[in-house]
């Protein structure tokens, strides 16, 4: 039995597995095979989601299976059942869960004591659906392979999105650029899991504004100076910088991350016809401006859409 859990523990075959399969159920949405045909899957969501519930939602269903939706809150879990308890009762009525949660350690318990397919539809840790979505998406515009390309991420680069981008790039194997100040720059651990070895603490070097270092076949290179972090990039990404959890801090973060934005003049920077991603919701004016917004909302809706048809490949590659 398979469980998508994280990037960090998805081989690069099987990440190539997943991807191959994405287009196949884009042009054929109506027509494929409908390998859940008799099965219930569960959606428990401890926070906030559109397009992660939307899409695995209306993507289970074509895949024909039952859904239901679960808000964590309106289940005993939200009153303190642990999750191995709940996922023992889950496990003996439904086929398969995705799951929505802070802890890392909640979905791999999950998947532990159910028994049943798990996959995680976002933690603090990770957002492994979304990274998948988004080498789809660039290699769909662009018509070649992420490996050897140039990534800029742009903004709070110690969150979950970054490091499922980390662990991507350690393993497919191209240039991960992180653009932040370094009280947003990943966690040594996180560069040590991702392969990075003695160079992964960077807090060892206080005064360093540019850290480059091997992570398995990729290459992270953690940077406080945006333009440089966007020179010759073949994809500017952006993500919020108040992730879900951390609204307490909103205002130092903002003020903290301001000028990290995606706009006009860093676009300036890198290649001609640079892609550009957001994993959305935009906050407009902060992580990226509104003219840049707008003038790529293309390729960032065509990513979110994208969301459907990588989630049903990935369900696909587990079930096959
Ligand atoms: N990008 C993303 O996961 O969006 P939602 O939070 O709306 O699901
Ligand atoms: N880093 C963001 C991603 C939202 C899809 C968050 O965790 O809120």
């Amino acid at each position: 039995m398979k469980n998508l859990l994280s990037l960090e523990t998805l081989a690069a075959s099987d990440m190539r597995s997943i991807l191959d399969r994405v287009a196949g159920f884009k042009s054929a949405r109506t027509t494929h095979a409908r390998p859940l045909t008799g099965q219930t899957w569960a959606l428990i969501f401890s926070k906030s989601s559109t397009r992660t519930r939307v899409s695995f939602e209306v993507g289970l269903r074509e895949l024909g299976a039952e859904v239901l939706f679960l808000n964590a809150n309106d289940i005993q879990l939200g009153r303190g059942e642990p999750i191995k308890d709940t996922a023992r009762v889950m496990g003996r009525m439904i086929h398969g869960a995705v799951i929505r949660t802070f802890a890392q350690k909640d979905v791999a318990d999950f998947a532990q004591f159910s028994g049943i397919p798990t996959i995680n539809a976002l933690t603090d840790d990770e957002h492994p659906c979304q990274i998948l979505t988004d080498i789809f998406t660039f290699e769909e515009k662009t018509g070649r392979r992420i490996e050897g390309s140039v990534v800029t991420f742009v903004g709070d680069a110690a969150c979950n999105v970054p490091a499922s981008w980390i662990f991507a790039a350690a393993k497919l194997g191209f240039e991960l650029r992180l653009a932040a100040p370094r009280a947003y720059w990943p966690s040594p651990e996180i560069l040590a899991r991702a392969g990075a070895g003695a160079t992964a603490d960077w807090t060892k070097r206080p005064d360093s504004t540019t850290e480059r270092m091997t992570a398995g076949i990729g290459t992270i290179v953690l940077m406080t100076d945006l333009k440089l972090a966007a020179k010759q990039a073949d994809l500017l990404y952006t993500d919020v910088w108040v992730s879900m959890g951390k609204e307490a801090e909103a205002a130092q973060r903002i003020a903290e991350l301001t000028g990290y934005q995606i706009n006009a003049g860093l676009i300036q920077c890198a290649k001609p016809g640079v892609a550009v991603m957001h994993c959305l919701p935009a906050y407009r004016g902060k992580e990226i401006d509104d003219a840049t917004f707008e003038a790529h909302a293309d390729l960032i809706f065509t990513q979110a859409e994208n969301r459907l048809h990588t989630q049903k490949a990935i369900v696909d590659w587990m079930v096959a």
